[in-house]
């Protein structure tokens, strides 16, 4: 059952994630919050090491020690997944919430013939019979772009390509239909032909089930064609979020910006992001300053502090002493 419209489907407030290690305190995930109505898709983007995986995790209840939720709530349905009985939370976990992993391997059942896991998916959420689930299973393979559909079906994982293992991955995560899908950079090895058309089939069932997806990615090409809003991470914290046509267009923190101007005009598909001058912080040894202070052209001696997230523009929320506000947006607002 799906909860009223007006509950967002995912709301995470505050959440905070550390990695207790032999080499001090790593905060993964600092003071993240993030809301989700139905329907709607995030992009989730930033560096290696930025916290997305970690933050996808944290919410399906993923972490192995030593990481460990140390803060925050994640509302699902309004209901606090942090606080929820390990029971409950498998069982949400295996029927209203789902992860798309970057190892398909993560999903699949080495075991299992793919009809077999493909039926097992349909069948959880509607009373089809075999046959009807098989053939809705050998449809979404071929809506994932895959030839012989029929032949997939009788395979099994090890018999398949790791393009094709993933495709089939995240078949059944649409399957399913749950009400949220967490996707870890699941298209990123696929041909470009193909990543169009699993991206507009994910779209499709956003709009048409209602289901709220972050969509975690290198590729800001992928964001602009497929999310709503976007999320920008940097050292574990969101530093930039808003709907994708507001951050895209009028970028207001210097790493965004940077992400976006680092972008090769010519960028090819799957190619990791240009780096940015400079290196992330060690996150074992953070500094007390703003954390990207060191690779900013902005900084000031303000930025010797943590800067906190402020909405300079409706919807459009930054975490900078200097956000690069346009001056006519300033008026506007004071006018
Ligand atoms: N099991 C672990 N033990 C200690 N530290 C960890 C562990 N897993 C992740 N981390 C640390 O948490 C931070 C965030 O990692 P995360 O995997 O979320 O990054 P990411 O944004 O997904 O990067 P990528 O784009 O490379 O996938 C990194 O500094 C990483 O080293
Ligand atoms: S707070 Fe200062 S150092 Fe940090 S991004 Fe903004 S201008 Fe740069
Ligand atoms: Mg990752």
């Amino acid at each position: 059952m799906s909860a009223p419209t007006s509950v967002p489907t995912l709301e995470v407030r505050n959440l905070r994630t550390h990695f207790f290690t032999p080499g001090g305190v790593l905060p993964a995930v600092d003071d993240v919050s993030l809301t989700l109505e139905r329907g709607r898709i995030l992009g989730l983007v930033g560096e290696s090491g930025s916290g997305k995986t970690v933050t996808g995790f944290s919410i399906l209840g993923l972490l192995d020690a030593p990481g460990r939720i140390v803060g925050g709530q994640i509302l699902f349905q309004g209901r606090d997944l942090v606080t929820l009985d390990k029971k409950s939370l498998r069982a949400l976990q295996g029927n209203r919430i789902a992860m798309i992993f970057q190892d398909p391997m993560m999903t699949l059942n080495p075991v299992l013939r793919v009809d077999e896991q493909m039926i097992d998916a349909v069948q959880a959420h509607s009373k089809a019979g075999r046959e009807q689930a098989r053939e809705l299973a050998r449809d979404t393979l071929g809506m994932m772009g895959i030839a012989s559909p029929e032949e997939r079906l009788r395979a099994y994982p090890h018999q398949l390509s790791g393009g094709m293992r993933q495709r089939v991955a995240i078949a059944i995560a649409l399957l399913h239909k749950p009400d949220l899908i967490i996707a870890d950079e699941p298209t990123t090895a696929l041909d470009v032909t193909i990543q169009a058309q699993i991206l507009s089939e994910v779209q499709k069932l956003a709009r048409q089930h209602g289901t709220a997806l972050i969509w975690i990615t290198h590729d800001l090409s992928v964001v602009a064609g497929l999310a709503d809003d976007i999320a920008v991470m940097y050292s574990g914290r969101i530093v930039e979020q808003g709907k994708v046509a507001d951050v895209l267009d009028q970028p207001l923190h210097p790493y965004t910006q940077g992400l976006i101007g680092s972008l090769p005009s010519n960028n090819r598909r799957g190619e990791r992001l240009r780096q940015i001058p400079g290196l992330t912080p060690n996150l074992l040894h953070l500094p007390p300053t703003c954390a990207f202070a060191a690779r900013c052209e902005r900084v000031s001696e303000q930025c010797l502090t943590r800067p906190g997230m402020t909405e300079p523009l409706p919807g459009h929320a930054v975490r900078c002493f200097h956000p690069a506000v346009p001056v006519h947006a300033v008026e506007f607002r004071h006018g």
